[in-house]
């Protein structure tokens, strides 16, 4: 028999420069699903790609000063880097202007025209260069503008080759109610059959006013619209319109098409559509995930906030950019980065409970049995506890990761974790080792922390693929026994396995350490590059009367939970309460600002600082190793101004 297939695509991105976490998340999302997959003993096919056709790439091109193909032969390498440090393991890179797939497009616009549902007419209408896209008069209202990116929409009228979508109206709807798992989550799958329902137009699919594209085959004056030839590659890559369609037969219809919200319209509506005229199966599923947020809002080009996830990889290693991505948004919905929620991520999760649980039970074994598993014996409820949580921890994962669900799975894996944590504290190996009649006890509570390592590593496996062998090295495991679902079953550790200490899997980041040296380095740049303490500029009277310094009363103050170095204070400026989040815990106990009138900076643009935000400054004087806030006496009235 056949293995079971396993077909998953991202969408093939435009071969812009600037990758951002945004594409990392569609691809790391397929990437750990196909690894995933391969778990479960599938066999799997994992696509990715460019799209590089258009009057925009040309445009780009043009403006480079090169020609489109080397201007996408250029950015080819460039993501394909991105993602070998993302360490995406696709099958397939397929790209638009291979011959495999301009081939294949050629061969469907055949299929489709002989078959008479493509007809030659004349367009008229609105056009969004930047998007690719036609709008109706409707869509970009009075100002005329993109409906999806506010740029201005320009008018044409040319001949072009329709498509006879609406003529498949009927049916789509049909395919859609009857298969509820075809367009996931839900709420994308009732946005589309709103839109279906109120009417499908035809769809012109070719243009004459640009060449750098696939020429329609039965008249060279056209190229084929750039929705048209991008959405088939996911069946050129597997070889339609070739002599070899062992790759069709064997993963078509694909499992999944994995892309954001912005393009489902197009892989539920165009796509379907194509494949029924050209009589091809429909893919199974079409998940569209969310945004990956900026506390700013979206990411884009032309706002220059793209976070690039090179830099990232650089500096907090990959798997925890991957572990973050698929962490940190919720499946399905949009969710937010910033670097420190990836920074938390990698101290709490990766140093402080995951990396911990390795690196102490691999500690303790090599402390207590010289590196050599001891023989296990009888165990005990807790123990039991620990086994049974790790199954339920295992078929939950499962389920969450089928259901392309990484948020939850990885939520699951670290419950597993941190019980593990609390194992070791509850059955306290430190004392009984002080015991020689403890020693088969000490056996079976380590046994089973190696185990709990073991399988918590394998469920990781597919969110951060570098680490399995970095933790086998350590823990003794034999690679080979740690690879499919099924070895995920309790008791692969052995005795006699050898376990040595490593490298620290996941140094923690000092970010409020970080952030100073950031700071200081940056004002140390601004001001003048003399020894010693650099003296500030002279400045006007009027320039030091911007700053509104108030006399502030203290109401309350509390540490900030995981910020070693922060308060957080209520304080009462005349009659308007502030939050003040101030770094002086190392040098005060809440208690001692309670009450104390302070001085703070009122007029000091908020800051969000550990997720809150900060509406103001108070004002201390900083030798280096102390520092001192400036308070005032007990009478003054708060609110009263500074200068
Ligand atoms: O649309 N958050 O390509 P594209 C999450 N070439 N995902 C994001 C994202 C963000 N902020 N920004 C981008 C195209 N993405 C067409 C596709 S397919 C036949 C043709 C991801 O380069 C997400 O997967 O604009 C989104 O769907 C895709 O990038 C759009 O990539
Ligand atoms: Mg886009």
């Amino acid at each position: 028999m056949d293995k079971k297939s396993f077909y998953i695509t991202t969408p093939i991105y435009y071969p812009s420069a600037n990758a951002h976490i945004g594409h990392g998340l569609t691809t790391v999302l397929a990437d750990a699903m196909t690894r995933y997959k391969k778990m479960k003993g599938y066999q799997t096919c994992f696509l990715t790609g460019m799209d590089e056709h258009g009057q925009k790439i040309a445009k780009a091109a043009a403006a480079a000063g090169k020609t489109p193909q080397q201007h996408v032969d250029d950015m080819a390498v460039v993501w394909r880097s991105l993602w070998e440090k993302l360490l995406i393991e696709n099958d397939i890179f397929i790209r638009t202007t291979e011959e495999r797939h301009t081939r294949g497009v050629v061969q469907i616009f055949k299929t489709i025209y002989d078959k008479g549902d493509i007809y030659l007419s004349r367009y008229q209408g609105w056009y969004c260069v930047s998007c690719e896209a036609y709008f109706t008069e409707r869509q970009v209202g009075e100002e005329h503008r993109c409906p999806d990116c506010g740029k201005e929409v320009e008018v044409i009228e040319e001949e072009s080759y329709f498509f006879k979508m609406s003529k498949y109206q009927d049916q789509l709807l049909r395919h859609i109610e009857e298969n509820p798992g075809f367009i996931q989550p839900v709420s994308r799958r009732n946005e589309m059959l709103s839109f279906i329902k109120s009417g499908l137009e035809d769809l012109c699919i070719s243009r004459t006013s640009f060449d750098w594209g696939i020429p329609v085959p039965v008249n060279e004056k056209h190229v084929i619209y750039v929705w048209f030839d991008a959405l088939s590659n996911y069946v050129t890559a597997l070889g339609y319109g070739s002599d070899d369609t062992s790759l069709l037969e064997k993963y078509w219809p694909a499992d999944v098409h994995l892309m954001a919200k912005d393009i489902i319209r197009f892989h539920t509506v165009i796509w379907p559509i194509i494949l029924m005229a050209a009589d091809i199966p429909l893919p199974k599923m079409v998940f569209g995930h969310g945004w990956v947020l900026l506390d700013s809002g979206k990411m884009s080009k032309s706002l220059g906030n793209v976070v690039d996830p090179v830099i990232l990889i650089e500096k907090y290693g990959v798997a925890a950019v991957r572990y973050f991505l698929l962490r940190e948004i919720p499946s399905g919905q949009d969710g937010y980065y910033s670097e420190s929620a990836l920074v938390q991520r990698l101290n709490y999760d990766l140093a402080n409970d995951y990396g911990n649980l390795v690196s102490r039970t691999v500690a303790m074994v090599v402390q207590y049995f010289e590196g050599i598993v001891p023989e296990g014996g009888a165990s005990q409820p807790l123990d039991e506890e620990l086994r049974t949580l790790a199954a339920r921890v295992c078929e939950e994962a499962g389920d969450s990761m089928d259901k392309l669900d990484f948020a939850n799975a990885l939520s699951a894996i670290f419950r597993l974790i941190s019980r593990a944590n609390k194992y070791i504290d509850e059955t306290t190996p430190w004392l009984l080792a002080k015991d020689a009649a403890q020693r088969e006890r000490l056996a079976v509570v380590l046994r089973h922390l190696l185990e709990t390592v073991r399988i918590s590593t394998m469920l990781l496996s597919p969110a951060m693929p570098n680490i399995p062998s970095l933790v086998w090295a350590q823990t003794g495991h034999q690679p080979e026994d740690c690879l499919t679902w099924e070895q995920l079953a309790w008791g692969a550790t052995k005795a006699g396995q050898n376990v040595r200490k490593g490298a620290v899997l996941f140094p923690r980041i000092d970010w409020e350490r970080d952030e100073e040296e950031n700071a200081k380095a940056a004002s140390a740049k601004a001001g003048p590059a003399e020894a010693g303490v650099a003296k500030p500029a002279e400045i006007e009277y009027d320039a030091f009367m911007k700053t509104d310094l108030r006399v502030a009363e203290v109401l309350s103050c509390k540490p900030v939970p995981k910020a070693d170095k922060l308060l957080q204070m209520e304080v009462d400026i005349g009659g308007e309460r502030r939050t003040l989040v101030a770094g002086v815990a190392l040098h005060y106990q809440p208690e001692e600002l309670v009450g104390q009138k302070i001085v703070v900076v009122a007029n000091l643009k908020p800051a969000k600082l550990r997720g809150i935000t900060s509406q103001g400054m108070l004002l201390a004087a900083d030798s280096g190793d102390r520092v001192i806030v400036l308070t005032l006496p007990p009478d003054t009235p708060s609110g009263a101004k500074v200068k």
